[in-house]
């Protein structure tokens, strides 16, 4: 078992990382006393597989625990999913003693986070990703949130677990298409912050694919170890934060121009690219290193160019819509070599042309 910790003062906690971690919760929450009782909030899909083993768990340790089940899907992600899920949670009488249990993806951590932060003015809760990207990234860092129709994350608030519970064994039954898109989040910190870890990805991509173990444990708390540093220099996002966006400017506008029918780990990787090949153009990033993060990519099955039957000038809107969000310009986290990397706000559209080819 890894046990890293969050550092953020009276607010700090910890990320445990173990195979089968999963059913033994219950005797952590019992002695942690995060709560009286426990609302256990998951989607449809993970209630299925894993809803059973962690009430067990929790009853195996004498704690009082109600579940509620929402339908899988970023469509949940919503105020009225909210409104639903703390009608429920009133109707069961669950109160400021009590503590919520987010078991499942990003979407459900968003979701039963800001349930967590909003319901009684607060209530503590814990995060149990059950997705590579939700173990590597989301329940990391106290961003919750849901969307709006005018667009995704726009009402939100930062409100920290208690403590996050990563156990890798649920990834075996993980959808192959989400386990790479959490790959491509976890090849994204080796890039912006550790050239070593850059390394032992490219060292040990067949026992990573293959979900070795300690191979597997070691990758998943080496990222959490980066966002737990990230989050705990810039809590809010002043600045250092936002090397995390590295990928995201481009592929958030090639995320929404293919309707989401890219996921967001696979449009990341091709804003990756992008980003390293703008880079280059700029001259802070030299050719080979830019060569590495693609054949790196490549090597785990992401894709690295923008399909060609996409529309550039949808690109190109979701871009602009952006570019309104920080102040008219368009900022860019650019590496400047494997490990480092810089915010360029000097890019023109010429360029990003370039590299949407
Ligand atoms: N808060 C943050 O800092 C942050 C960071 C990154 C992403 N996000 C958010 O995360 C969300 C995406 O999260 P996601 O990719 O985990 O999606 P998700 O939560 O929708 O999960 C993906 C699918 O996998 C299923 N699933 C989950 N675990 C499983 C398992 N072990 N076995 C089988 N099926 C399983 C789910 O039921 C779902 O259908 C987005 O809404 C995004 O905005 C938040
Ligand atoms: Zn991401």
């Amino acid at each position: 078992m890894r046990e890293l910790t969050v550092g953020l003062g009276s607010r700090s906690y910890p990320i445990f990382i173990a195979e089968g971690c999963l059913g033994r919760i219950g005797t952590d929450l019992a002695e942690r006393r995060v709560g009286k009782r426990y609302g256990l909030i998951m989607d449809d899909r993970v209630a299925e597989v894993y809803g059973e083993l962690v009430t067990e768990s929790l009853h195996g340790a004498g704690l009082a625990v109600e579940t509620l089940v929402f339908p899988h899907g970023e469509a949940s992600k919503s105020l009225h999913s909210v409104a639903d899920l703390a009608g429920r949670l009133a109707s069961l009488g669950i109160d400021r003693q009590d503590a919520l249990i987010a078991l499942g993806g990003g979407v459900t951590g968003d979701l039963a986070g800001f349930l967590a932060a909003t319901y009684m003015r607060g209530i503590p809760y814990v995060q149990v990703p059950t997705t590579l990207l939700a173990q590597v990234d989301s329940s990391v860092g106290g961003k919750t949130g849901v969307d709006i129709i005018e667009g995704k994350n726009l009402i939100g608030v930062f409100h920290q677990p208690r403590a996050v519970y990563v156990d890798i064994a649920v990834l075996r039954t993980l959808p192959r298409e989400e386990l790479l898109g959490g790959l491509a989040e976890v090849i994204k910190y080796g890039v912006i912050r550790d050239g070593a870890f850059f390394d032992f990805l490219e060292n040990h991509r067949q026992a990573i694919l293959d979900l070795q173990p300690e191979v597997i444990t070691h990758t998943i708390s080496t990222c959490c170890r980066i966002k737990a540093e990230v989050v705990a220099e810039d809590e809010r996002e002043g600045g250092m934060r936002r090397i995390l966006n590295y990928g995201h400017t481009i592929g958030h506008a090639v995320e929404g121009a293919s309707d989401f029918t890219i996921i967001h780990g696979l449009a990341v990787a091709i804003g990756m690219v992008a980003a390293a090949r703008l880079a280059v153009a700029q001259g802070l990033l030299s050719e080979p290193d830019k060569e590495r993060i693609v054949t790196l990519l490549k090597a785990y099955g992401l894709p690295v160019a923008v399909p060609g039957a996409l529309s550039r000038t949808r690109i190109k809107r979701y871009l602009l819509t952006d570019k309104k969000a920080v102040g008219g310009r368009l900022h860019f986290v650019l590496p400047t070599t494997i490990g480092r990397t810089c915010i360029d706000a000097d890019i023109s559209e010429a360029q990003i042309d370039a590299v949407l080819g």
